[in-house]
This record gives structure tokens, C-alpha cells and sequence, in this order.
């Protein structure tokens, strides 16, 4: 594809990049880019689909990018079919996978009928859960709108659905053949949102590569502004990290369990605010947390850890914790799914690019350094 230019900014978008993703043999596509959804049924058909396709959505979304979407895919001969899910966590329930598998059933979909994922991880881990299950598993492809879909939740087969107000309980593992990160789609969600998911950007960084790590220390600022090279660069470059991981371990035994860095501080994060530090926000201060620990140790440098709140103050994402109550913490660190007999495997970096997991680590040991 030709470098294509911006209309809206006069910038230079640049060509759309591919990264093959391979997990036991099966290799899949993860393209980057721009305008990608207007070009979204001619991907599909190189897949050998066609026909009927179920897409899956919110309301919102639907509104903005369904109509070009429905254009191309029935100009390459699909019979797309909307299904709309509400926004938020409550959608990864089975009670919606239950609405999906009836609208897959009404549809008349067989084993060959693909469903589409339009949206962010909400979407993917309830459409993925849903494609994996129906008739033993049909087509899917995913075509993430949030940053954080973009670089993390649409590689790597995780698919889940939450159980009595605990998060993803329920899931498998289910690849798709497809990912399709169109760029533009991140120009509607909202300044926070792009913030978040820059937390993951940084984790990158932080476990698998010291060059990415510097990139968006220089960057940050036209990385927020969302300027397209800086920004499909850094996409690209993060799901050739997450492609890369998954292949070595796809089922989270061993190199997998790095993705995890900041992970146990931030989901307990997460509960005790009531959720009101985003996903993002928690990892920030949860990396942190496993920085200082790591310096404690005499694992990690105190310099380096200091360059890790530097870059993440300059992406506006918090450093420290909120007050919260002691008892509470423990509580929710406990639930963590990786704990095992009380004692959690914590993820810490020797040097800004490597980090390495350390099991049995307490969760008192934690909270000690929270409350330092
Ligand atoms: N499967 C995995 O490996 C994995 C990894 C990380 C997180 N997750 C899951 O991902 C979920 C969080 O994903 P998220 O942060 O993308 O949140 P989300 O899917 O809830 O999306 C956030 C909000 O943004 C809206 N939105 C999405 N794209 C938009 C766009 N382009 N324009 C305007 N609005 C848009 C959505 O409608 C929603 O209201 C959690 O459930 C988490 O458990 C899964």
C-alpha cells in the first residue's frame, strides 16, 4: 500500500504494515494501518469467506462504523449481520454470550460462519469466548477500536467472560485468523482512554525492549497527539512483542506470565478504587510498585526506576496509589488468579527491556512497599 495522506491533519499517514502472528503451526495476520475497515471485506475474502458473518458491537460503535464496514463487506460478497451489545464489563456475561449464540442461531450460521469483533476488549474477549464455543469454534477475526485492543487484548487468544462481579472466570483460548487494527478508529475514544492503554505500550518496553522503552520517552507527546508514523509504529512494534510471547507460550506457563508486569498490584488497584483508576492507570502504578520492589532487592536500578515514572507522568498516568484500606487490598490481591496457596508470582524488571517472574511472593511483601 502507498503512503496515503491525512485529510483531516495534512499529515503523512504511512503504509500499512503487516505482522504474522504464528501459535502451534496456525499463522494469522495482525495489520496495522489506516482505513483498514473500508477495506475490511477484501481481507476476509483472502481468508476464503464468504457469505453470511455475524458482526459484533455496541450501539456506539455501530454508529460510527458501520455503515462504511456493511459497504465493504457486502461489496465482497458477505451477508453481514449486526448484533449490538451494551457497553461495559456487564457485557461479558452468559447472559450475552447466550443473546449471541440465539442471533448466531436465528442467523442460520454453520461451522464456516465468521464472527467479527468491532471494538475493544469487551467485544473481543465476549466475541472470541462466543466463536470459540459455537458449534465447537467458528471463524473469527478481530477488528480492535481501543489502544489497548490494538496492542494487547485482540493477540493472543484470550477470550473470558466475568462471573459473580469477578473478572474473566469463565474462557479459553481461541486464536483468530484475523486482526485488523485500523488506526483511525482511536481518534473517537477519549484522551483517558489513550492514556490507558499507553500503560501497556510502556509494560512492552519495560519486559521486552529497552529501544521501544526510549522510543516513547522522546515521543511521548506526538505519541498522545496520536500522530500516525509515531503512533503506528508503536502499535506494530508492541504486537510483534505480544505475537512473539504468545508463540513461545501461548497457554501462560512460562514467558507468557511476563505480560503480567504491574498486573497483581493494578487488578487489586482496580477493585479497591471501585474501579475508578482505568485498566491503564492501575498497571501504571502497579509497574511502579514492582520497580521499587525489584530496587529493594537489589534487582533493578534506582535510575531506571526513576526513568519509568518519568515517562509515565509524561504520558499523564498516575505513579502512586490512592489512600485505600489495608484489609481490602489483601483481599483483592488475594483473588488474583495466578495466586497460588496464598503466595503470588510477582513479575519484576532486572533492566529497563528484561524482567523475570519471581514466585511466592507474599502479598504483606507487597503491601510493605505500598506503604513505604
Ligand atoms: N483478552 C485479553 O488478552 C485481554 C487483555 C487485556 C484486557 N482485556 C479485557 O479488555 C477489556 C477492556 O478493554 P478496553 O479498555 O478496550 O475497554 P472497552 O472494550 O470496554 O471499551 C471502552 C469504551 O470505549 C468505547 N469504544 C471502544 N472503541 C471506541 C472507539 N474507537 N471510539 C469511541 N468509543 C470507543 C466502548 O464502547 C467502551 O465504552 C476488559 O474486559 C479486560 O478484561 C483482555
Amino acid at each position: 500500500m502507498s503512503p496515503d495522506p491525512c485529510p483531516a491533519s495534512g499529515l503523512i499517514r504511512p503504509p500499512a504494515q503487516r505482522v504474522a502472528a504464528e501459535v502451534n503451526g496456525r499463522y494469522y495476520d495482525i495489520c496495522i494501518g489506516y482505513d483498514l475497515l473500508a477495506t475490511a471485506g477484501l481481507f476476509c475474502q483472502e481468508l476464503g469467506w464468504r457469505g453470511r458473518c455475524l458482526v459484533v458491537t455496541h450501539p456506539c460503535l455501530s454508529h460510527l462504523y458501520w455503515p462504511g464496514l456493511e459497504q465493504n463487506l457486502c461489496r465482497h460478497d458477505f451477508s453481514p449481520q449486526l448484533v449490538l451489545v451494551d457497553e461495559g464489563e456487564e457485557s461479558k456475561s452468559l447472559t450475552t454470550a447466550g443473546f449471541l449464540y440465539e442471533a448466531l442461531y436465528r442467523t442460520g450460521a454453520d461451522r464456516h460462519t465468521p464472527i467479527l469483533a468491532l471494538g475493544g476488549g469487551v467485544i473481543g474477549d465476549l466475541a472470541g469466548f462466543v466463536a470459540a464455543t459455537y458449534q465447537r469454534g467458528v471463524p473469527l477475526a478481530h477488528f480492535p477500536t481501543t489502544l489497548l485492543a490494538q496492542v494487547d487484548s485482540s493477540i493472543g487468544g484470550k477470550t473470558a467472560l466475568n462471573y459473580h462481579h469477578l473478572k474473566n472466570q469463565i474462557g479459553l483460548y481461541y486464536q483468530p485468523s484475523l486482526v485488523l487494527s485500523d488506526l483511525g478508529t482511536l481518534s473517537s475514544i477519549t484522551a483517558r482512554q489513550i492514556q490507558s492503554g499507553m500503560a501497556e505500550v510502556v509494560k512492552y518496553g519495560m519486559i521486552a525492549s529497552s529501544d521501544l522503552f526510549a522510543y516513547v520517552e522522546s515521543r511521548a507527546q506526538l505519541l498522545l497527539a496520536l500522530q500516525p508514523e509515531v503512533l503506528q509504529h508503536v502499535v506494530a512494534t508492541c504486537a510483534c512483542i505480544k505475537a512473539e510471547i504468545v508463540a513461545a507460550d501461548e497457554r501462560d506457563k512460562g514467558q507468557r506470565r511476563l505480560l503480567n508486569f504491574g498486573h497483581t498490584v493494578a487488578h487489586a488497584a482496580e477493585a479497591v478504587s471501585n474501579f475508578s483508576l482505568t485498566h491503564g492507570e492501575a498497571v501504571a502504578i502497579g509497574m511502579v510498585v514492582a520497580a521499587r520492589l525489584a530496587c529493594r532487592l537489589g534487582m533493578f536500578s534506582q535510575e531506571e526506576a526513576s526513568r519509568l515514572v518519568v515517562v509515565l507522568e509524561k504520558l499523564g498516568l498516575p505513579t502512586v496509589l490512592p489512600p485505600f484500606p489495608a484489609g481490602e487490598f489483601m483481599a483483592a490481591m488475594q483473588h488474583d488468579k495466578k495466586a497460588r496457596n496464598g503466595k503470588l508470582s510477582f513479575v519484576l524488571p532486572r533492566r529497563i527491556g528484561e524482567a523475570v517472574v519471581i514466585s511466592e511472593v507474599s502479598p504483606e511483601t507487597i503491601l510493605q512497599e505500598i506503604s513505604r
